[in-house]
């Protein structure tokens, strides 16, 4: 298994390039089974998620031509798509759901083993279901007990639909399947993150009529067909707000290029609470945890526009060196901490008492063996990998390969001691 090995690093300096979201380059690669036109996808980052994705498309029966050196997907999915999915690919990756609605659409019926919970938390699906449902989908009761959504519909019929929780995952799979009913479908307590904005734009330059992404309440009304575009997919906002508290963790001082402010505006003020500087320029984002000390701030997860999930662990890495005691709230899953345990190794002394990690911070950390423990934690042990005296080992590095582009040449390219070694 392959595993990284970080060193204490010094002050991150010079300048890193944010690949596209994969957040968003997902739905909208689910979305490209919406037309049997040909799809050109660019800026699409060379995750292994992206990978899983393209295999899943080419079984459900798409023609996909992979083009990840130069950051290029094509979809035709013309003729027959196949309505199961399989169970081998959809346990890699539950990003997988997200084709529920354009199989519905496609071939009348959805057959997809549920993956179950993972390391985050349970991950139901009720909210996608109660949509489908609403907009004319029949669901199989007697499957789904046994976690298996065989989801059947002739045709689907505009609706008014309200999520208990603004689920974006939910949101993806409802807009999706509305674009092509028949009839207006509005969208209530919707969620409102920057990769719906950039799902509902790919799926109006296909042809749909979709009005209020990026607000709690979205309208589709249904329409015919949908083409074949050109996209290029938006930069992705975790990936930039981890390269942000490389810099504030290290005392650096970076140039982030190809990142959106306006995504990040929590992660934004969150840091400068934190002392670091932080300045728009024409050519990127100057982040600069050089100038002033390092304070703690405390923080509480919630869905966009509030603080976003994925850079909870991130930013509880900063927290455990700040200056002074933190709080950090995790409203939006049931259990993000498991990288407590991971820093705790490292001598951060956090506590946890339900959703919240209570940080002493101002520690020295200790290198030590730890665990990605998903994606985004894999992440955060790095970042204190960098500050922490001795020799940091990631293993299960799987996690961090899947949601961050060339993560070790993009850190070294900023000063970083970080090898991947193979074992
Ligand atoms: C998306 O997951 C992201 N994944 C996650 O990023 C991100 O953490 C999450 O949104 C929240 O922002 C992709 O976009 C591929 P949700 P998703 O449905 O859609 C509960 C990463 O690190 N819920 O908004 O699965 C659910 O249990 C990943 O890149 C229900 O209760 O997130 C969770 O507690 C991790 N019932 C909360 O909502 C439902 O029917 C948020 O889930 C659906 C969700």
């Amino acid at each position: 298994m392959a595993k990284f090995l970080v060193k204490k690093s010094g002050p991150l300096k010079g300048e890193v390039t944010i690949s596209g979201s994969k957040n968003a380059v997902l739905p909208i690669m689910a979305a490209t089974l919406l037309t049997e036109e040909d799809c050109t996808l660019c800026d699409v980052p060379a995750l292994r998620d992206v990978d899983v994705m393209c295999d899943f498309l080419d079984s459900l029966g798409a023609k996909v031509v992979k083009d990840l050196e130069n950051n290029k997907v094509d979809v035709k999915a013309e003729g027959t798509i196949h309505s199961e999915a399989p169970f081998e690919l959809v346990k890699m990756m539950r990003a997988s759901i997200l084709v529920l609605g354009a199989l519905l659409l496609r071939s009348g019926r959805a057959l997809i083993h549920l993956p179950g919970g993972c390391a985050i938390g349970e991950r139901p699906v009720e909210l996608h279901l109660k949509g489908l449902r609403a907009l004319g989908a029949e669901i199989n009761e007697q499957s789904l007990s046994k976690g298996i959504v065989d989801a059947k519909a002739d045709k689907l019929h505009g609706s008014t639909i309200y999520l208990d929780f603004p689920s974006v995952g939910a949101t993806e799979v409802i807009i999706m399947a509305a674009s092509l009913a028949e009839g207006t479908t509005i969208l209530e307590n919707a969620a409102q993150e920057p990769e719906i904005v950039d799902l509902a734009s790919f799926l109006n330059k296909m042809g749909a009529k979709i009005k209020g992404a990026g607000t709690d309440t979205i309208k589709i009304e249904g329409v015919e067909k949908l083409h074949g575009v050109t996209h290029h997919v938006i930069p992705d906002r975790i990936e930039a707000g981890t390269f942000m508290v490389s810099a504030a963790i290290t005392g650096g001082r970076i140039l982030i290029k190809n990142m959106l402010p306006n995504h990040l505006k929590a992660v934004i003020a969150k840091l400068r609470e934190c002392g670091t500087v932080i300045e728009m320029t024409d050519d990127g984002v100057i982040v600069d945890g050089s100038v002033n000390p390092l304070v703690s701030t405390d923080i509480k997860t919630l869905p966009y526009p509030g603080f976003p999930t994925d850079m909870q662990s991130p930013f509880m890495a900063l927290l455990t060196v700040a200056k002074g005691p933190s709080v950090v709230m995790e409203t939006v899953f049931e259990n993000r901490f498991m990288h407590v345990a991971e820093f705790n190794r490292m001598g951060a002394s956090i506590r946890t008492e339900g959703k919240c990690a209570i940080i002493p911070g101002g520690r020295s950390l200790q290198g030590a063996s730890v665990v990605a423990t998903d994606l985004r934690a894999g992440a955060a042990v790095v970042l204190t990998g960098l500050v922490a005296d001795g020799t940091t080992e990631v293993s299960q590095i799987y996690h961090i390969d899947r949601g961050y582009e060339h993560f070790v040449d993009k850190l070294k390219g900023l000063g970083a001691q970080i090898e991947r070694i193979e074992e």
